[in-house]
């Protein structure tokens, strides 16, 4: 579905369920991580872009401190609130991040004051492409039109990030909202999330196109995984003495091995490494060295799967495939995408062989799984923005 066609269906069912038209309107794109995997909430860099997937939310103010959103797809259980600074968590489950941006919003100022909202998204939602991201940014650049008031990249995403801890209960990093908050079509960022200043890295070779490929085994980010993976980072931080891990070398690293818990070196091990590849693959980008890029990729997702341990089974033989066709078969590189425990992977691979490695690798994937994968070709897109209605 195109973006017009999106806007077009979307107000119509709006126009259908409120009997006016909606006045403002906002859009945030999901994102896949082309490298740099859990090194965000470690203060290192990541390097995702914005995909053609979007969430989109259209509104009109209704003159009461009333909050109203419907979602298409989930028509049975709209988000309803009031306006107050004293807002918390609720059913339905997904209206916990419209309320926490809102809350975020009015403890900086912004009140868009009540509306009535619709919101529809082609982000695969709990997929590894930052569906919710997509959804808290679209709501903050919602509500700050409609409060009249500008909020910059930075803001935005550390607003929304905090919406997401506080009423998602996900520890999460920087990245995802950053990027569908601040991305630039055509570009890959480099986001060095320990100063949250971003590189927008120009990908203009038409020849090389982002494949990704949906294992459709979900995972759930919140469970416990996510964030015991933070927590033996920070231990490892703690054990080099160090802020972060992003200020630990691989020298410190081994010479500390003896001392440390196998599995919290293991962890330290991946982040280290990452850190330093996702620096070097962004360099590599930006001079079109697509096959040192792609072994980047394929080391990223060995030390996730063996030294982080949040692949799965379906994402190592999603790998694996992209592997087995190589070079001469069209694929540079190829690993998992995203927190892991399922979801996609992300390839790069030549623009014209693109269909046909799709076909090949989803084939192949179902045939040894029984699980019919999903697949789609992305351009790099722009970041949030307000549509003009
Ligand atoms: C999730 C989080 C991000 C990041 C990735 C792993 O997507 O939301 O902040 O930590 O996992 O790289």
């Amino acid at each position: 579905m195109t973006l017009q066609e999106q806007l077009a269906q979307l107000r119509d069912t709006f126009t259908k369920q409120y009997g006016c038209q909606p006045t403002h309107g906002a859009f945030a794109p999901g994102r896949v991580n082309l490298i740099g995997e859990h090194t965000d909430y470690n203060d290192g860099f990541v390097c995702p872009i914005a995909i053609e997937r979007q969430t989109m939310i259209l509104a009109k103010p209704n003159a009461t401190n009333t909050i109203n959103v419907y979602s298409i797809g989930m028509e049975d259980h709209p988000t309803s609130f009031q306006i107050s600074e004293n807002l918390s968590q609720g059913e339905p489950q997904w209206g916990n991040y419209v309320k926490g941006v809102i809350y975020g919003c009015l403890k900086q100022g912004i009140n868009p004051g009540g509306f009535d909202a619709y919101i529809s998204s082609t982000v695969p939602l709990g997929s590894g492409l930052s569906s919710s991201a997509a959804l808290e940014v679209a709501v903050a650049t919602l509500a700050a039109d409609m409060a009249g008031q500008q909020l910059d990249v930075t803001d935005k995403a550390l607003l929304c990030q905090k919406a997401e801890h506080d009423f998602a209960n996900m520890p999460c990093g920087i990245m995802d909202q950053y990027i569908s908050a601040g991305a630039i079509k055509g570009c890959a960022m480099l986001l060095d999330c320990q100063t949250n200043t971003p590189k927008h890295v120009k990908l203009a070779d038409p020849s090389v196109s982002v494949l990704i490929i949906n294992s459709n085994v979900k995972h759930q980010l919140s469970g416990s995984e996510y964030p015991q993976r933070r927590e033996q980072c920070e231990t490892a931080a703690k054990h080099l003495g160090v802020k972060s891990l992003r200020h630990a070398t691989l020298q410190q690293l081994q010479a500390a091995k003896d001392n440390m818990e196998s599995v919290v070196y293991k962890r330290a091990l991946h982040v280290i490494g990452e850190i330093k590849r996702t620096a070097q693959a962004a360099k590599l980008m930006e001079q079109n060295a697509w096959e040192q890029v792609g072994k980047h990729m394929y080391d990223s997702h060995q030390t996730l799967s063996r030294d982080f341990e949040v692949s799965t089974n379906e994402l190592d033989l999603l790998v694996e495939l992209a592997k087995e066709m190589g070079l001469s078969g069209g694929v540079f590189g190829s690993r998992m995408t995203g927190g892991g425990f399922g979801g996609c992977t992300v390839s790069l691979v030549k623009s014209d062989k693109a269909q046909q490695i799709s076909d090949h690798i989803c084939k192949a994937y179902q045939r040894q799984t029984a699980i019919k994968p999903t697949a789609f070709v992305t351009r790099p897109a722009q970041g949030a923005h307000t549509l003009s209605l």
